[in-house]
């Protein structure tokens, strides 16, 4: 009996939740949404288009400019959401690993004098089919949304710049390489778990071997992982955030993901270092036995 590889069991048991919740969270509607990679916020995304056609009249932007009530006509800002939510897009799109969420900020979408930044919550209207080796394309999003709106403005209206499109895909082969390796870790950590298991009850230095290489992988796995994901969200973030500011586009790190993921990644690092100890303490007890018993 091993009652101490009861430790690395639990920690492993807890890094494979926390790496499933990596995967899972925001597959679908109302189950941790706010995990998200990264959240992109377009509610003001009319503010090209308004700022061009402020009081014209002619065409289909001055018809438009009809929908936006006379009361926030002055404010850029207000009269951009209003246009945003007539053009049917949704306040913002988050990525996730499997799938892309969609929805509206309530009570409203920026703060004011009287309500602060931490009241605003998200309600989350829909999420899309989850799909393996998902990647996110705002540009092909906004674009289906335009379609169906029925209004007859096109993404070039909004000015919407192609760079965050192209920033964004200059990415996906390292998100896809993350969700594979998400996948491999998850299979390695539930091993580490198994492996542990079966330490306790087969006390040898051959389970603790076993056990230490298993660890040493699935830390490799999550780690690396984790490391492709912070990428992509800092990344991300940067080239939404420096071609859209100038339309009122911003994005959101996903701090919440990278907690969790980094958190499994500490959990199986320290699940790895028990090993280790066990190791050499179990080579020390071995030692003084036969020096005990020669
Ligand atoms: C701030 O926004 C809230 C929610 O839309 C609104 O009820 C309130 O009147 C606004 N306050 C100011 C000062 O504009
Ligand atoms: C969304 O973006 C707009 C424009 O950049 C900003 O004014 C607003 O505060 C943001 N809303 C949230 C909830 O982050
Ligand atoms: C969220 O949106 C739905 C419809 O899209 C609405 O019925 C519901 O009241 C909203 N919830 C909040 C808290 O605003
Ligand atoms: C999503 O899945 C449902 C049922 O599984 C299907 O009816 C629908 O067409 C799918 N939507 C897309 C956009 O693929
Ligand atoms: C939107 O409509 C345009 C023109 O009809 C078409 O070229 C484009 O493929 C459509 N986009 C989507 C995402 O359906």
């Amino acid at each position: 009996m091993r009652p101490i590889a009861l430790i690395p069991a639990l920690l492993s048991a807890a890094a494979l939740v926390l790496a499933f919740l990596c995967l899972f969270a925001g597959h679908k509607k109302n189950f941790m949404e706010d995990y998200h990679i990264l959240s992109l916020n377009v509610s003001r995304l009319g503010e090209g288009l308004v700022e061009g056609t402020i009081g014209q009249d002619e065409g289909t932007l001055g018809s438009l400019w009809d929908l936006v009530p006379d009361s926030i006509q002055d404010d850029v800002g207000e009269a951009a959401g209003a246009v945003a939510d007539k053009l049917g897009i949704e306040d913002f799109y988050s990525a996730h690993l499997l799938d892309y969420c969609y929805g509206q900020f309530t009570p409203a979408e920026a703060p004011n004098a009287t309500l602060d930044a931490s009241d605003i919550s998200r309600n989350v209207t829909g999420c899309s089919n989850s799909t393996a080796m998902f990647w996110f394309n705002p540009t092909e999003i906004l674009e289906r949304a335009l379609n169906n709106s029925g209004v007859d403005v096109t993404l070039s209206d909004l000015k919407w710049p192609q760079d965050i499109q192209r920033g964004l895909d200059a990415l996906r082969l390292v998100s896809v390489t993350a969700f594979v390796l998400y996948c491999i870790a998850i299979g390695l950590i539930f091993l580490s778990f198994l492996a542990a298991l079966v330490a306790v009850f087969a006390a040898g230095r051959l389970s603790a071997c076993v056990n230490l290489l298993v660890g040493i992988l699935s830390f490799l796995a999550i780690g690396l992982a984790s490391a492709l994901v912070t990428a992509v969200i800092e990344k991300g973030a940067d080239v939404i955030n420096k071609h859209g500011s100038d339309i009122g586009v911003r994005a959101d790190k996903g701090k919440k993901f990278m907690a969790i993921t980094w958190v499994a990644t500490a959990l199986m690092f320290v699940t790895l270092l028990l090993w280790v100890v066990e190791l050499c303490v179990g080579r020390k007890r071995k030692g003084t036995y036969a020096a005990k018993h020669g």
